[in-house]
């Protein structure tokens, strides 16, 4: 069935729903995303993806189109439209279309393209990759250097998730200067003990929602957080590991590079965060 697609003010069926030639999310991937997931028809920490929409606009001198009020109008307006009860809504904001091909920025006053559409995901909640884990590679992290602006430059995320399906397992982790900074589209986390580790917050990742949720969950279940960086070797003799972003929401890591995690089956720690972010949300979901 065709789905209701929004772009620039209009909900139109996807077959319908067009943007220029010349648009600059096409011609120079000038554009930025957010990801939003829906469990039971409701959207999950809608907040925290506005922040960072605003965050990623704004180190592009882009003007926000929307309010927050409007987006969230927007957004659940689709999920009604389309009968979403589980899945994903996807947001894109470009610079627009000048009309022409150019390096330089077009005038401010340009009209961005706003693009957003559902993917429906029937047991995104209920994954059965949970409970067996994901397994990843590594592969260097050759990404440009502001990866906290979450823009569709996507080209080496999806070479290095091929690169992992051609190694037949799940995803990637991407090493920089013998560090993780994260997956391909996803943070990355080990477990010592009653300790959770992920790299600390700069440009060198994504400033992911679903790591701001976790790590706050994680501390009021009286775990130890550390935010610094470490090693495929590290990470190889850890306890365990796991994954965070808001459409995999925390997804054990069972295999680095060809070794066992920990005991080599999904953790203790992954297994208890995922519950306590799914519940929490759940609940502030709106
Ligand atoms: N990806 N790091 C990268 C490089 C990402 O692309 C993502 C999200 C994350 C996790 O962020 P969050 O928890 O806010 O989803 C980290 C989305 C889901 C995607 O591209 O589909």
């Amino acid at each position: 069935m065709s789905r209701t697609v929004y772009v620039n003010g209009d909900y139109l069926p996807e077959e319908e729903a067009k943007v220029s030639v010349f648009d600059r999310g096409f011609l120079m991937a000038d554009g930025v995303y957010e990801v939003t997931s829906v469990l039971g028809g409701k959207l999950i920490d809608f907040d925290g993806h506005c922040k960072r929409l605003a965050r990623s606009l704004t180190e592009l001198e882009m003007t926000n189109p929307h309010s927050d009020a409007e987006w969230l109008a927007i957004h659940r307006e689709l999920v009604a439209r389309n009968g979403i009860d589980e899945g994903m809504v996807y947001l894109q904001v470009t610079r627009g279309n000048p009309g022409d091909r150019d390096f330089a920025y077009p005038p401010a006053d340009t009209a961005p393209t706003v693009v957003l559409f559902t993917q429906a995901k029937p047991g995104l909640a209920d994954s059965p990759a949970a409970k067996t884990g994901w397994r990843v590679i590594s592969v260097p992290d050759i990404r440009w250097h502001r990866r906290d602006i979450k823009t569709v430059q996507l080209l080496y995320p999806s070479m290095a998730k091929m690169a992992a399906k051609k190694a037949g397992v799940d995803d990637a982790w991407l090493v920089e200067d013998g560090f993780v900074t994260e997956g391909t589209s996803n943070n990355a986390y080990i477990v010592k003990g009653n300790k959770i580790i992920t790299r600390a917050l700069s440009s060198d990742i994504l400033h992911g929602i679903t790591r701001a949720a976790v790590l706050r969950f994680a501390k009021e279940a009286q775990m130890e957080v550390e935010e610094r960086n470490f090693t495929i070797d590290e990470a190889q003799k850890a306890d365990e590991a796991f994954i965070t972003s808001a459409s995999a929401f925390v997804m054990p890591v069972v295999e680095i590079d060809g070794a066992a995690v920990g005991t080599g089956a999904v953790g203790r720690v992954a297994t208890r965060m995922r519950e306590i972010y799914l519940d929490e949300m759940r609940k502030a979901a709106v």
